[in-house]
């Protein structure tokens, strides 16, 4: 397995097993199965609502003796009501309890967006803090307190723009070690992704499946599907190899960390296999030239709505 190398030699294993979707009563199984298929990376987060499970999981997986702790890499990410100064710690501290862990291998912002404490997803304008109430530097600066105590050993950014980016960087202590964004055929991201490289960012590519399990809200009937796409299948047929499996070996042939999610046993271990699929030069410029550009997870869930003081700009290059 390839891995991710953060500047002071820690590895990352380029392929984890997603989590945001997996119901808390399937996940536990599908962290079990992602151990023993080889897996040593799970990305995780408040939000999905099933790290209890997760932690179940790895606990489980320790104490059997399948895996050591320190040979498993674990992400989560810090929700959106937790972004002020008091806040971020509790946050670290409620998914390490739900984790049942000492310590975070990566702890990330999940959104450049802030929430009032007691809200979990806004309905309206008042639901927000401004970055006026809570600078993304305020957030920063948790974040490397938590570095700095040993409980995550890296730390970064989930959906970042370049922007946002250079904005924690002109005030920080340490760079965002990690910006994960979603990336796929259909968004290829590669105007980010040369930002982060060029500043020692590295990128995890989300939805690289095309999220075809996105909640109904944020779905519409007329959006692409990314693994009917026919330049996609036509090459995994070439390779002998699924659909899932091109997509997944496409973001590790342009060196990104990668966290396709299954909660099926096959094809959690068919999505590791995808290591072993060598893509030439010529099928990534295929790749590159396929028709559709498309964004999944648009955000709008936070710009949209009515008197949020977060727009497009906040979040994308646009
Ligand atoms: P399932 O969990 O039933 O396997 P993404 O990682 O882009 O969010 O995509 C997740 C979606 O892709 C889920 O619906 C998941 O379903 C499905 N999926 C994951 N791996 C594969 C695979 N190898 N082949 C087909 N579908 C897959």
């Amino acid at each position: 397995m390839k891995h991710f190398s953060f500047s002071n030699g820690d590895k990352m294993p380029t392929i984890g097993l997603g989590t945001w979707k997996s119901a808390p009563g399937e996940v536990t199984k599908a962290v079990t199965w992602a151990l023993e298929a080889g897996y040593r990376h799970i990305d995780c987060a408040a939000i999905y609502q099933n790290e209890q499970e997760v932690g179940d999981a790895l606990n489980a997986a320790f104490e059997k003796g399948l895996v050591k702790r320190e040979d498993v890499f674990v992400t989560s990410k810090l929700w959106n009501n937790r972004h002020q100064r008091d806040q971020v710690s509790k946050g670290l501290e409620q998914t390490l309890k739900d984790l049942k862990l000492e310590y975070l291998d990566l702890y990330l912002i999940h959104w450049p967006v802030s929430l009032k404490p007691d809200v979990m997803f806004p309905e309206k304008g008042k639901d927000f803090l401004t970055y006026k109430e809570v600078p993304l530097a305020e957030t920063w600066a948790g974040m490397e307190k938590i570095k700095e105590k040993g409980k995550a050993k890296h730390i970064g950014v989930s959906n970042f723009n370049i922007s946002k980016l250079k904005e924690i960087m002109a005030n920080a202590s340490q760079n965002p070690e990690m910006n994960q964004i979603e990336l796929h055929p259909y968004l290829p991201q590669e105007k980010l992704v040369d930002f982060c490289k060029s500043h020692g960012v590295g990128v995890t590519a989300y939805s690289p499946l095309g999220s075809s399990d996105r909640p109904k809200a944020r779905r519409k009937e007329d959006d692409p599907v990314l693994m009917e796409d026919p330049t996609i299948n036509d090459l995994a047929k070439r390779h002998k190899c699924t659909p899932a499996q091109l997509l997944i070996a496409y973001a590790l042939h342009r060196d990104l960390v990668v966290i396709p999610k299954s909660a099926n046993q096959e094809r959690i271990k068919q999505n590791l296999e995808a290591a072993k699929v060598n893509l030439t030069t010529e099928n990534m410029s295929l790749i590159r030239e396929v028709g559709h550009k498309f964004r999944y997870i648009d955000g709008t869930f936070f710009t949209e709505v009515p008197g949020s003081p977060f727009g497009a700009t906040d979040l994308w290059e646009v």
